[in-house]
């Protein structure tokens, strides 16, 4: 395929915008496509609806050049050859199953417009199955273009590197033809060494739901082992350390803490359970049910220190949060633990001030009952404890005894083991930390 190919990307969320930038970058015209209008103004315009480090420039280069253009109207897609379908499959109102709505109908809002040979190739996560039926659904309505999968692996925070230099392509496939498409368009990325891996399409969809369902494993294995530390008088940062330097374990995803959150682990991990029910392979996984649960008591057991740090009864505390995104990086507060445990905090009485650097008005969005501070010091201000529960930089760079000048009573829980404990007891601080307990 030459690189004045045209592609289209269907639903640009997070995932669509990081891929419809990164793929002109790589020197195709990319066509961009949401049903939001807002959305497609603001990106229309270079500005990205979300945080995402580096992405804004990217998106603002990529317009400049002319080759990406976003817009409403399906019938634009006519001029692409390959069209990547990137929207959300979120966890359905009622119950843990994904809800595939909006799969469906890119599906059919691009048919009618899809040129012979076209090739649609989704990305968003589906449970297994789902590929094999929409490529059903689209040789019914154009006969003429064909359907592969192609899951996303990118990280909030690492979105266009992921992008750009993944650790592996996966494109799930029913001909070769399909899959020489597809290494035409990641050509630059395959040229730089980059796996590639053909699978048939419901391998390409079970890989992406079992390397989330890994990740989420390893987060609430040491989350388990964090309180078994409590429970035996250990340090879960020393434990994670050892075993660690086990190749075979690994270092990565072993901080223990408040626990998973976010658009993707936690509604991947249900969505799995659900499918595997349906599909009579529930027991293989019955072992998410634990993991899910393991990572909810995380945000638990922060509470129950807090009421034991201070009372049962919270109504007279200030307590200062430092964080509300599901990671630093990112301004994303889906499923976070730590807005949960804020807004848990402030459902029981306490006086909560919750400083994030990027996701305050996200937060405020999802609970506008919540107090918010835009600055660390007003946050902190005559507070009776803090909590830190995302582990943004600056909050590693805070001075704990410039802070400890601010605040009415020197107490610190750190949700992520980030902070460097010494330090803040050096100054005088009551230090707690999940999973230690000297
Ligand atoms: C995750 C996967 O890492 C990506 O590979 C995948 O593409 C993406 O989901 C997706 O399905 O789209 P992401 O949601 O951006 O990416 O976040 P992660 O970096 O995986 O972190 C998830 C959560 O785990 C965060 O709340 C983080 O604070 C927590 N975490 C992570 C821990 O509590 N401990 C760790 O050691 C690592």
């Amino acid at each position: 395929m030459a690189m004045n190919s045209t592609l289209s990307v269907i639903g640009c969320g997070y995932l669509g915008a990081t891929h419809a930038a990164c793929m002109s970058s790589l020197g195709f015209s990319v066509i961009g496509v949401d049903t939001d209008p807002k959305k497609v103004a603001m990106l229309s315009r270079g500005e990205l609806p979300f945080y995402e480090p580096g992405l804004e420039a990217l998106l603002a280069q990529e317009i400049a050049t002319g080759r990406l253009t976003f817009t409403s109207d399906f019938s634009t897609v006519a001029d692409a050859d390959v069209h990547f379908v990137c929207v959300g499959t979120p966890q359905s109102k009622d119950g843990l199953a994904a809800d595939l709505t909006y799969v469906k109908s890119a599906v059919s809002a691009i048919a009618p417009f899809l040129k012979e040979g076209a090739l649609v190739v989704g990305k968003s996560t589906v449970p297994v199955g789902t590929a094999q039926s929409l490529r059903e659904q689209l040789m019914q309505l154009a006969p003429a273009a064909d359907l592969a999968w192609n899951p996303e692996f990118l990280r909030e925070g690492f979105a266009i590197e992921d992008t750009l230099t993944p650790n592996r392509l996966v494109v799930g496939v029913v001909n070769d033809r399909a899959e020489q498409i597809l290494k035409d368009v990641y050509a630059p990325i395959l040229a730089l060494g980059t796996p590639w891996i053909r699978a048939d399409l419901a391998t390409a969809e079970l890989v992406k739901v079992a390397a989330n369902s890994f990740l989420a494993t390893k987060i609430s294995f040491i989350n388990a082992m964090a309180e078994v530390c409590e429970a035996a008088g250990g340090d879960i940062t020393v434990l994670a350390k050892a075993i660690g330097y086990d190749p075979r374990i690994g270092s990565r995803f072993l901080q223990a803490g408040i626990g998973f959150g976010g658009g993707c682990l936690p509604k991947d991990i249900r969505a799995f359970m659900a499918r595997a029910e349906e599909l009579g392979a529930q027991q293989a996984v019955e072992f998410l049910r634990e993991i899910d649960a393991i990572n909810l008591r995380a945000r638990q057991r922060v509470i129950d220190v807090v009421r034991t740090d201070l009372s049962e009864d919270l109504t007279a505390y200030k307590i200062a949060v430092l964080g509300a995104t599901f990671k630093p990086d990112s301004d994303d507060v889906r499923d976070s633990p730590a807005l949960d445990i804020a807004m848990q905090l402030h459902a029981a009485g306490a006086n909560v001030v919750v400083h994030d650097p990027k996701g305050i008005e996200p937060a405020r969005k999802r609970f506008p009952d919540l107090n918010f501070a835009h600055s660390v010091t007003d946050c902190v201000k005559d507070a009776d404890l803090i909590l830190h529960l995302t582990e943004w930089k600056e909050y590693r760079a805070l001075d704990p005894l410039v802070i400890g000048n601010l605040v009415k009573n020197k107490m610190i829980i750190d949700g992520r083991n980030a902070l460097d404990r010494e330090l803040w007891r050096d100054a005088g601080w009551k230090f707690h930390a999940l999973g230690r307990t000297n």
